[in-house]
């Protein structure tokens, strides 16, 4: 067995579905250009039949990306398998990614209609029928095809063995076993994958690769029982973004791998030394902020504040780490930049953070850059990446915030008034409120003329000190449509302003569609 993993990399794709993200083409190729340079082995750039812009998407990536293959998910339908087809024609190394459920729950529930079966005998037949048609159909399209059994982690194992002999017979070359509902436990799931490697007898022509969910807070656990059980395929996402509890942490699968080679025996091509700048691309483009506890890559992941400890890491570093930040990319804040640093100096360094900026984007980030090292003076990493999301809109911007004053204190009775451009027209408005930010929150509302809910307001400084940048994270909803939105300004206010206007023009966008 080869001791080689691959990584494949979902944070475009299952990441997204977290609630309240949509990227644009635009910032899906900056995280894919990313994800080339942290060099990992797929990317699975989205879901082609899902929506026009995930088209789109899929098919901007397969141009502009040449090292790592590019891979479309396709439910096991013909109309799905030729939109990603179609998607990835350009890729230079191309991936189809079909399946369908195989759990007892999935087969009755997606496949209720009698047309499908009456039994769940008849059931099962139809749909090892259809898994080996979507797979010989969409390898019309591509060599390189991948077949997920969906919901693995609850579907009866004989069965499961059974179709994904049938589909490697069919062509594919990948076996994706996902434990879509996050219901695995870490011994079990490492049986089932032994059971494959055991019991499904052309195995030795196919990967299998393993899907994990957080759901029960396995998700990494799991897919490393499944790289000691055979697997050879990983998949996850930057900083386990993805629905509900996310999707298995990438950094935390490699960096477990590579800290633990005495013990998985293999190891992947990654270039751990750009997790850092991805995971922060990630947090910016998602709009979520990452604990300072989080492993690999949290803010605090490499600091010790107890004596013994400091103690003991000054001495040697090794007493109480077990890995060193420069490994993951994390050694790079260093680097200051002024007011005096200039144009050039600024693109040097966005460059150095993975952003490739258009003249215009430039410019517009530059002026923006000025504002801020005219007010705190030094202007860090965390600063420019909070300036960059903020300045460089992923959706079309319908409300623009043209004017804000707030008034509070102790004894006043909070107020706002603001001049809102929405469209071609400029309204204006004030409010009170319980503080500053509601009373903002009201007067906003009220000169767009809508009344989303709020939820998970969450505000932190990016960088050290008073001056530092202020961030706000928040979740919007309205007419059950849920967005986030994210805002920065060394004024807190104006920060939590703009995280609003933000979430309007995402809702707006989104209403649109
Ligand atoms: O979790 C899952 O089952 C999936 C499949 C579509 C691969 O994301
Ligand atoms: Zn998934």
């Amino acid at each position: 067995m080869s001791d080689k993993i691959d990584i494949f990399d979902t944070t475009l794709r299952d990441g997204e579905q977290a609630a309240g993200t949509r990227l644009d083409s635009r910032e899906k190729l900056a995280i894919a250009l990313q994800l080339e340079r942290l060099n990992v082995d797929i990317i699975e750039a989205g879901f082609p039949c899902s929506s026009p812009k995930d088209f789109e998407a899929v098919e901007l990536l397969s141009q502009e990306i040449s090292g790592p293959r590019i891979c479309a998910l396709s439910r096991a339908m013909k109309a799905d398998i030729e939109a990603a087809g179609r998607a990835i024609a350009k890729a230079k190394r191309s991936r189809i990614h079909t399946g369908i459920g195989v759990s007892d729950i999935h087969m009755t529930g997606k496949f209720g209609d009698d047309k499908y079966g009456k039994t769940i005998g008849e059931k099962k037949v139809r749909i090892m029928a259809m898994a080996a048609d979507a797979v010989r159909f969409a390898r019309e399209f591509t060599d390189d095809v991948e077949f997920y059994a969906e919901d693995s982690g609850r579907a009866d194992p004989a069965y499961l063995f059974e179709m994904l002999e049938s589909v490697i017979d069919a062509g594919a070359t990948v076996l994706n076993i996902p434990d879509t509902t996050g219901y695995a436990i870490p011994e079990l799931w490492g049986q089932l994958i032994h059971g494959i490697k055991t019991n499904v007898p052309n195995i030795d022509k196919a990967i299998i690769s393993v899907h994990c969910h957080n759901d029960l807070g396995l998700a990494v656990a799991n897919s490393l029982s499944g790289v000691l059980n055979g697997a050879r395929q990983v998949e996850g996402t930057i900083n386990g973004v993805g629905e509900r509890a996310g999707n298995a942490a990438l950094e935390e699968v490699v960096m477990a791998i590579r800290t633990r080679r005495d013990h998985f025996k293999v190891d992947t091509d990654i270039n751990a030394k750009e997790f850092f700048a991805t995971s922060r691309m990630v947090a910016n483009a998602f709009r979520m902020s990452i604990p300072p506890n989080k492993a690999i890559i949290g803010g605090n992941a490499f600091s010790h504040s107890s004596g013994i400890h400091v103690d003991g890491v000054l001495k040697q570093r090794e007493t109480y780490e077990i890995m060193a930040p420069e490994d993951v990319g994390m050694d790079e804040t260093k680097v200051v930049l002024t007011a005096r640093t200039g144009r050039h100096g600024v693109k040097h360094r966005l460059e150095k953070l993975g952003y490739r900026l258009a003249t215009d984007e430039l410019e517009k980030v530059y002026h923006r850059f000025l504002v801020v090292a005219d007010k705190k003076q030094e202007v860090f990493d965390d600063d420019l990446r909070a300036i960059i999301t903020d300045e460089i809109h992923p959706v079309e911007v319908r409300y623009e915030l043209l004017y804000l004053n707030t008034l509070s204190g102790k004894g006043s009775i909070p107020t706002a008034s603001v001049r809102l451009k929405d469209g071609d027209t400029i309204r204006e408005e004030a409010s009170t409120g319980d503080g500053p930010v509601d009373a903002t929150y009201r007067a906003i509302a009220a000169a767009a003329n809508v009344s989303p809910s709020v939820s998970d307001y969450e505000i932190r400084a990016v960088t050290a000190g008073t001056e530092a940048m202020g961030e706000v994270y928040l979740h919007m909803s309205e007419d059950d449509i849920c967005v986030s939105g994210r805002g920065a300004s060394t004024d807190i206010i104006e920060a939590s302003a703009n995280a609003y206007i933000d979430g309007l023009n995402k809702l707006a966008a989104e209403k649109r569609r």
